[in-house]
């Protein structure tokens, strides 16, 4: 049967079974050549989306924005300074205003249960922009730009490696995306800053039935051995407190991908990262760790980074083309 997700929110890749999961990659690839081709695609015109970010970004909300305009939609970005949302009006009542206004929402923020809570009041769709447990339209472009090397579901079989802070919201929902679609996942790292026991048995489940399979393990040796895919992401996250960062160094140090940790993993593997990365001292917080720790080089060294195995601006352009394909598929 054909997938439809029009009507859909889209907050966690649990809700979604590998089809439709499928069906979102083949359209980003899908907009992301009528893009590069400059073929017009206003497929939406005259709608209007609204995008919450109760914390910061670059990427998420550049690609919301844009794709919004390529679409033919009108965008209104809502920062946490701006609106009411928490302080003086709950998420419920936000969401059955805007509801009223816009025909899809964008929602950056806290506690997962949040934007479950406003996809249960908007009655509009509902987009999952990053919360404090999954990062879920990340997981689109990070498996189109997978494929753009090793080929559609070129994945399958193949072994995806989350190096360092795999309990986040990156590494949780990497987990699951890949135990959907049958790719071969792994979180490396300390026993403390693993995924959480319960979604860990949920993907299990999931794996059980597409052919992947979950390790979990604290040797680098073991999690490198011929992944194709070695992905990180930093050691303290938006909503974490920089008090953190002496504890995520001493525990996470060890899982820094550098040249020797990719000489580990197969010799065609790649290098990804959702951005932004502490790979120098060119931002305020890396120069603070470094005062105070003496790293320059937090989870990647500068030398992978800007190394030829590196797919990381390919992976940030595919944020554009793969939230696009969200917005387009669950509004038309
Ligand atoms: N990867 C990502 O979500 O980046 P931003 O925080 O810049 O949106
Ligand atoms: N784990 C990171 C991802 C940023 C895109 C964070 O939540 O800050």
């Amino acid at each position: 049967m054909a997938v439809s997700l029009t009507g859909r929110s889209f907050l966690k890749l649990l809700d979604f079974t590998p089809e439709e999961i499928r069906y979102l990659i083949d359209l980003s690839a899908e907009l992301k050549a009528k893009k590069h081709a400059r073929e017009p695609h206003r497929y939406l015109e005259g709608k209007n989306v609204a995008l919450i970010f109760e914390k910061t970004s670059t990427r998420t909300r550049c690609a919301f924005e844009v794709g919004a305009a390529d679409l033919g939609m009108h965008a209104v970005y809502l920062d946490p300074s701006a609106s009411q949302i928490g302080k003086k009006e709950s998420i419920a009542d936000t969401a059955r205003v805007l509801g009223r206004m816009f025909d899809g929402i964008e929602y950056r923020g806290f506690g997962q249960e949040r934007v479950e809570e406003l996809a249960e009041y908007a009655g509009v769709p509902v987009w999952n922009g990053l919360t404090t447990e999954f990062h879920p339209t990340q997981m689109i472009a990070d498996v189109l730009t997978m494929e753009e090397e090793f080929g559609r579901d070129g994945m399958r079989g193949r072994k995806v490696t989350f190096m360092g802070d795999a309990g986040n919201n990156v590494g949780n929902s990497l987990m699951v995306v890949c135990a959907k679609l049958g790719i071969d996942f792994c979180a490396c790292g300390p026993a403390e800053q693993m995924p959480d026991a319960e979604l860990v048995e949920t993907c299990r489940g999931v794996a059980a039935e597409t052919g992947a399979t979950i390790t979990l393990t604290a040797d680098v040796d073991e999690g490198a051995r011929g992944a194709s895919v070695i992905y990180t992401d930093i050691w303290v996250s938006m909503g974490e407190s920089s008090d953190l960062w002496g504890e995520r160094i001493r525990l996470l140090s060890p899982y820094q991908v550098n040249a020797e940790l990719m000489g580990k993993a197969a010799p065609d593997a790649i290098f990804m990262h959702c951005l932004p990365s502490f790979h120098d001292r060119k931002t305020t917080i890396g120069e603070e760790v470094f005062q105070k720790f003496g790293l320059a080089e937090l989870e990647v060294s500068n030398e992978v980074f800007e190394g030829p195995r590196s797919r990381v601006f390919d992976e940030a352009e595919n944020r554009l083309h793969s939230i696009k394909a969200v917005m387009l598929a669950t509004l038309r």
